[in-house]
């Protein structure tokens, strides 16, 4: 029988192989098994690790940033790097959530567990973990983050990246980011004043990167004196600070609150009742007000999306739970509920997992969900000024849209057609028509299609859906986009 050697296969193989083995929760000797046992005997023969083995090894979602700007620190390799430990406190003081990354060479000068437990989060090193590779994780830690910090920037890392270089987990980062970059370079005079140094930092800056010194002063070599210094970490802090702040938009000054996804129900502690809905319509709705300078609240059923930039996420699993939290948001100025809440919800669901007998199903009771659109519009006290519903129908989309804008007496009510052909539900383009109660003082009961005014738009991704509703609301109860 041939014998195989994991450690003598080629480098890229080793490397897909990991990352395969971490998806699955397996170890990569037990991935190769089971590769050659589906080989051998075909994909059924080799069921896959539980689902719930990869999930725990996905890096933490945000949730403890909620509502903070998210600050990702790339440490460099460079002698300043004991600074970046005071950096981490000097963000977290101004209360950023701060994730730290280190190069190889900076962990040369601190360890990751100091920057890790600074961070309140482990400290991300390498581009080939499993931990945090499985789903690509140089791609989510690029962009689950409002900005990016890199200190000390060393000259080879600004060089690396004025080249486009990709080849650690640092780099690559910055090569996948879509985020501001700050860079605050650290390095002895003559690397400074190289003219290699100084053709990467014009390119670094005409590629849009910011810069945060360096200062002049004294080097950590003896007798060394120029410009080159780290800038100190309190001005660092305050540079990131500046680029956190968004630039005053339209809604700016505005508290909209906004729900997404779908709600799960639960039948007992391991099962549920769910829809289709990905959330992908509400994060963007969400993402797009932030953007036009909106304090934002998103409460999102289960989605695996990530938080938008700037946005105050809250997650919750079922109707009541979602209900809760949007009263405890309230007062708000505008309330957009994009959430597929649940209509029912079992009545005896099982406080055990609810086991297989020979009497056959047990009768699962389904009872109404509060209706969390209707309630706030019809609140008497803290109702928002705009309350804009979503209808998503399968038939008669406007004469049923209608009706429920009536019945639930909110402002507005976005419908679309979510029949399985359109490929709303989870895909990435949308078609909707605006519903707007003409005259908003006519009482609720009163209104007739007549006086609905609905505005059909063309077919358009569910981020252009979302920035045409923050234009329309802007033109509503704003500034208008100049
Ligand atoms: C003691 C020591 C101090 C160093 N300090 C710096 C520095 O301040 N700035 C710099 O650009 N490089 C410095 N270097 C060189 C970097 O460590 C080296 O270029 C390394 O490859 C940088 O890796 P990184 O950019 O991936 O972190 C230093 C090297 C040593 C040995």
């Amino acid at each position: 029988m041939a014998s195989l050697t994991v450690r003598k296969l080629d480098d890229a193989l080793k490397a897909s192989l990991r990352l395969r083995a971490a998806r699955n929760g397996r170890s990569v000797e037990d991935e190769v098994r089971a590769i050659l046992r589906e080989a051998a005997e075909g994909p059924a023969a080799t069921p896959r690790a539980p689902e719930v083995k990869a999930a725990a090894m996905r890096p933490e979602r945000t949730h403890a940033a909620a509502g903070r700007p998210r600050v990702t620190l790339i440490i460099g390799g460079g002698i300043a790097a004991y600074k970046a430990l005071d950096l981490i406190r000097r963000l977290k003081d101004r209360g950023f959530h701060v994730r730290c990354v280190m190069t190889r060479a900076a962990q040369q000068f601190v360890a990751p567990l100091t920057a890790g437990a600074l961070a309140d989060e482990r400290c991300y090193t390498d581009l080939f973990d499993p931990q945090s590779e499985f789903d690509a994780g140089h791609i989510r830690l690029a962009r689950d983050t409002d900005l990016i910090v890199v200190a000390p920037a060393t000259a080879d890392l600004m060089a690396k990246m004025a080249q486009g270089h990709a080849d650690d987990l640092a780099t690559a980062i910055l090569l996948a980011t879509n985020r501001a970059v700050l860079l605050a370079p650290a390095m002895n005079p003559l690397m400074w004043a190289n003219a290699a140094t100084k053709r990467n930092v014009a390119q670094l800056a005409r590629d849009g990167a910011h810069f945060i010194g360096p200062n002049s002063g004294e080097m950590a070599e003896a007798n060394e004196a120029g410009l080159g210094r780290m800038s100190e970490p309190l001005e660092i802090a305050a540079a990131a600070a500046t680029l956190l702040r968004p630039p005053p938009g339209p809604l700016t000054g505005k508290h909209i609150l906004i729900t997404a996804g779908p709600t799960h129900e639960p039948i007992d502690p391991v099962r549920y009742i769910a829809n289709r809905s990905s959330g992908k319509q509400g994060f963007a709705i969400a993402a797009a007000a932030a953007q036009a300078g909106a304090d934002v609240t998103l409460i999102a059923g289960p989605v695996d999306l990530d938080d938008p930039p700037g946005v105050r996420v809250i997650r919750v699993e079922s109707a009541r739970d979602m209900l809760a939290q949007v009263e405890a948001a309230l007062p708000v100025d505008i309330a957009i509920f994009a959430a597929a809440v649940a209509d029912w919800r079992v009545a005896n669901a099982g406080e055990q997992k609810i086991k297989k007998t020979a009497q056959g199903m047990p009768p699962l009771q389904l009872t109404e969900n509060p209706d969390i659109l209707a309630t706030v519009s019809k609140l008497t006290h803290n109702r928002p000024p705009l309350v804009i519903g979503f209808a998503a129908e399968t038939e008669h989309l406007i004469d049923n849209a209608t009706a429920k804008l009536k019945r639930k007496g909110c402002d507005w009510i976005v419908a679309n057609d979510v029949s399985p052909a359109t490929g709303v539900m989870g895909g990435d383009r949308n078609t909707v028509h605006v519903l707007t109660r003409a005259d908003a003082d006519v009482a609720i009961d009163s209104v007739s299609v007549d006086s609905v005014s609905v505005d059909s738009w063309p077919v358009m991704t569910k981020d252009e859906v979302a920035t045409a509703l923050v234009a329309k609301i802007a033109a509503t109860t704003g500034h208008p986009p100049a």
